[in-house]
């Protein structure tokens, strides 16, 4: 029998399915208010003077959109999709699950619609206010009950790595979470943080970087392990390395946070502790990349016709630029001159697009498939147009970013021989403007991709009966 169907008929695959599209969805939505907030830097006037569509209340709905929405549902498919398959039992409380994606569904629209009415904390990625906090405590603490208790009725005796990846991901951000929203509400959408001054900053870059760390980072790595061995046919690379990989990864992370706090009120030696951590950092990420593309030892030339894994397989190297230009910038000399630039977009977006956004679509490319009872996806060509195209527009992004912000770092920084400044403000800004035309571009390219994929999946799925609908004929089959 094909296993495929068999594989359907024992797992819980409709919130799976749920998800991945809704990550296909939000990834589109996310990424055109990205296109539309970095015209409206090259273009101010693209904000129509109305104030819902002004720079200050969209930024926000970018990073909550590309960040929770289409990372947050791409996390919630995969996480569940895997810890099936690696405990060999269906969901565990599977109404829960489905209250998982509703609730989810149901926190973004609420951001959707606050943030450009401008209803925000001000805390950056902790922007919603407090009654949609609460809702997002309740799916997360329904998100760990469900996947901690897959694990806790597993079937076979070993926790596989991506599962702990995925499980520190879904713990941090609790923690996270609670700590760093702690709020005194005062009103209907409105509050003030439980914390002032530099031990507010503290708490909320504390947050802020392990965002990165666990939501942008260790989630995506459980990707990693589960679907670059899959989709290349061979086993990890080093399954002791990816313990270790493990274990420093989480550790080290949650001390780096002061590196976005460099020569501020935040004491001296705090800022250089999270300098001397963001450095170490730089052993487990690399450790990961590597362990993650050694995998194909063996079948490199794999990545010669299939784009899925070239996909995964570029990702790492994303993940690997980002992850050694980050420790480079905590450097408290370099971030001098990095801080308050476009050099920090530049570094976010090759992390963002290149790592989170790569890994996500060729993850979600190997599921879709297999969740819509189809052999392939609709058209190979078209992922692979849809590689080239995200490839050049992070490429245009970034290398535009990089230039700008050392430009600008140089420019504020360059004084006359009478001590006074050589340039203006302004004079950096329009020094700016040709990158951050191009910048557009490579947005625009990138979102050209994502649409290419939302055709691809809709033709899939359509095409396709839902895995559920194989479900009787597998019974009449085992009959
Ligand atoms: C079409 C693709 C995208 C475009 C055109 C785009 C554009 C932008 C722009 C213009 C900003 C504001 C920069 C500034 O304030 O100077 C921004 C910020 C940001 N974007 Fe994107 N973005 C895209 C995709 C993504 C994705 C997929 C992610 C995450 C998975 C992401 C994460 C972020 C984050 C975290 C910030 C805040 C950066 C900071 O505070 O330094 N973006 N983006
Ligand atoms: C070893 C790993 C990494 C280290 C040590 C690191 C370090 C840094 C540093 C020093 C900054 C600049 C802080 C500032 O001047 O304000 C920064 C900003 C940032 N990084 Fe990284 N980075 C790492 C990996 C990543 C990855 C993989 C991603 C994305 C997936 C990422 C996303 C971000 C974001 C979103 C910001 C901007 C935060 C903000 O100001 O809003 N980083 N990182």
């Amino acid at each position: 029998m094909d296993a495929r169907k068999t594989d359907a008929a024992h797992y819980d695959d409709t919130v799976v399915r749920q998800f991945s599209v809704m990550a296909v969805v939000w990834g589109v939505v996310g990424m055109l208010v990205g296109v539309l907030i970095a015209a409206q830097l090259a273009w101010p006037e693209l904000n129509f003077g109305i104030p819902w569509l002004s720079y200050g209340r969209l930024r926000p709905l970018h990073t909550n959109a590309v960040i929770f929405a289409f990372g947050g549902c791409t996390l919630f498919a995969s996480s569940y999709y895997v810890v099936q398959r690696t405990s060999q039992v269906s969901l565990f409380a599977g109404r829960l699950a489905a209250f998982t994606f509703w609730g989810w569904q149901l926190v973004i629209l609420a951001a959707a619609i606050s943030l450009p009415l401008g209803y925000s904390t001000g805390k950056e990625y902790a922007e919603l206010e407090w009654p949609i906090d609460i809702l997002i405590t309740l799916v997360w603490v329904a998100y760990a009950i469900v996947f901690f208790g897959t694990i806790g009725t597993r079937k076979v005796r070993h926790i596989y790595v991506a599962n702990w990846f995925f499980g520190a991901f879904i713990l941090a951000v609790a923690l996270l979470h609670v700590v760093n929203s702690a709020e005194v509400p005062a009103g209907f959408m409105k509050s003030y943080s439980a914390y002032a001054g530099v031990q507010d900053a503290m708490v909320q870059w504390w947050y802020g970087h392990n965002a990165v760390g666990f939501f942008l980072t260790a989630g995506f790595l459980g990707m990693m392990y589960y679907f670059i061995p899959k989709q290349a046919g061979r086993p990890v690379y080093s399954y002791r390395l990816s313990i270790v990989h493990f274990w420093a990864l989480i550790f080290t992370y949650m001390w780096a946070g002061p590196h976005h706090l460099h020569y501020t009120a935040l004491p001296d030696w705090t800022q250089s502790l999270g300098m001397v951590f963001s450095l170490i950092l730089l052993a487990p990420s690399w450790g990961g990349m590597i362990n993650g593309v050694m995998t194909l030892s063996g079948a490199w030339h794999k990545l010669r016709d299939d784009p899925i894994l070239r996909f995964l397989i570029v990702s790492l190297s994303f993940y690997g630029m980002s992850t050694f230009e980050g420790p480079m910038m905590s450097i408290k000399t370099v971030n001098a001159l990095s801080h308050y630039t476009d050099w920090t977009v530049g570094h976010v977006h090759s992390g963002a697009l290149g790592w989170v956004g790569l890994i996500s679509m060729g993850s979600l490319y190997y599921l879709v498939p297999r969740l819509f009872g189809r052999e392939k996806m609709h058209s190979i060509q078209a992922i692979e147009l849809h590689f080239w195209m995200a490839t050049v527009g992070i490429v245009l992004y970034i290398a535009a970013m990089w230039i700008a912000g050392v430009m600008q770092g140089l420019m504020w920084r360059a004084i006359n021989p009478d001590g006074t400044l050589s340039y203006s403000f302004v004079e950096g800004v329009k020094a700016s403007y040709p990158f951050y035309v191009v910048r557009t571009v490579g947005g625009l390219l990138y979102l050209g991709g994502m649409l290419v994929m939302a055709w691809n999946v809709w033709l899939t799925a359509i095409g396709g009966r839902s895995a559920k609908a194989l479900i009787p004929a597998v019974h009449a089959a085992q009959a």
